[in-house]
């Protein structure tokens, strides 16, 4: 009943009246009332008005493998693809897949994790639909020392896929995070799992807030999502498969190249606070420096006061 009410809705171009609904499928004002509450809390937006009617005004962006699949143009990343309606985290799933014979370059995404999980052992919020969780499970052939790196391809990847697909001029704040007007609209998670020197399998969880209109009062200020920045959010499923698309590319020319020279100046020139006072955060130490941009190892370059030059390997930065 649900699906005809709504493909009554979406092939009338005005208000239709619940009586004609009513009378066009032979069912009741009641289920008709029903019904068209069933669609509204599944993200489908009806106008009602009195003596006028129904009418549809928009449509839930539903995320779907098929979806995803039409927008990907990669050869290897994506092309094994597991798409969760509702999963505990896309992380947790490609760390079993890398545990067992899970393929190089597949990818696992979610409409809502409920164990998502962030960094320095924080959760992470993936509310239905209304967000993107997305993981890559890579076996990647490079030194154990390198694999950090991913995580800078991956920012840079999707700083590309906002700004292709919510039209959004994305900044990055080394090494994770991917922010928009000073705040957070991206979080990354890259972890691993070595035999000795080598590497079993890398796992790169991509975090996305895409339609949330508002955050926890201690996220208020540091959280942001496309829908708030763009004031219409973006097709979720063409989302994913941007970052795919970019991130194919820059781990192609990652693995040929084994250093990120060739992204340099496209990443120092969204780098957040470059050239500006930070603290670096390593460990319970807190130092100041000047932000100089990424080093080709995938470090930040940095001046400290006495105008000495090196390079952070890992931390967290702060203004
Ligand atoms: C952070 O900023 O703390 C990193 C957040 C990473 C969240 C993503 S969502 C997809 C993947 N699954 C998880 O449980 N975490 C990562």
């Amino acid at each position: 009943m649900k699906e005809k009410i709504l493909a009554l809705l979406r092939t009338s171009s005005d208000y239709i009246s619940g009586q004609a609904i009513c009378e066009k499928l032979g069912v009741s004002r009641t289920a008709v009332w029903k019904n068209i509450n069933a669609l509204k809390a599944e993200g489908y937006i009806i106008d009602a008005v009195n003596n006028k009617g129904y009418r549809l005004v928009g449509e839930p962006d539903i995320v779907t493998k098929e979806k995803i699949e039409a927008a990907l143009t990669t050869s290897v990343i994506g092309r094994e693809l597991y798409y969760y309606d509702e999963t505990d985290s896309t992380n947790i799933r490609a760390k079993l897949a890398g545990e067992t014979d899970g393929t190089h370059g597949a990818l696992f995404v979610a409409n809502e994790q409920n164990a998502g999980r962030g960094r320095r052992g924080r959760a992470w919020s993936t509310p239905k639909g209304t967000s993107i969780a997305m993981t890559f499970l890579l076996r990647p052939d490079v030194p154990i020392e390198n694999v950090s790196r991913l995580t800078i391809l991956s920012a840079l990847a999707t700083a590309r896929a906002l700004a292709d697909t919510a039209g959004l001029q994305a900044q990055i704040k080394w090494p994770n995070d991917v922010v928009v007007g000073g705040k957070k609209i991206c979080g990354i998670l890259t972890e691993m799992s070595s035999e000795g020197m080598d590497i079993k399998y890398a796992v790169v969880g991509i975090g996305i807030n895409v339609s949330m209109m508002e955050f926890p009062e201690e996220l208020a200020d540091k959280a942001t999502s496309i829908k708030l920045e763009n004031g219409t959010g973006c097709d979720r499923s063409k989302l994913v498969a941007s970052v795919a698309n970019h991130f194919e590319e820059l781990y192609d020319a990652f693995v040929k190249c084994q250093d990120l020279q060739f992204m340099l100046d496209e990443y120092n020139s969204i780098l957040v606070n470059k050239d500006e006072q930070v603290y670096v955060i390593e460990g319970y130490n807190r130092t100041e420096y000047t932000a100089l941009g990424l080093a080709p190892n995938g470090g930040l370059r940095v001046k400290d006061k006495d105008g000495q030059e090196s390079i952070i390997i890992s931390g967290e930065v702060s203004v």
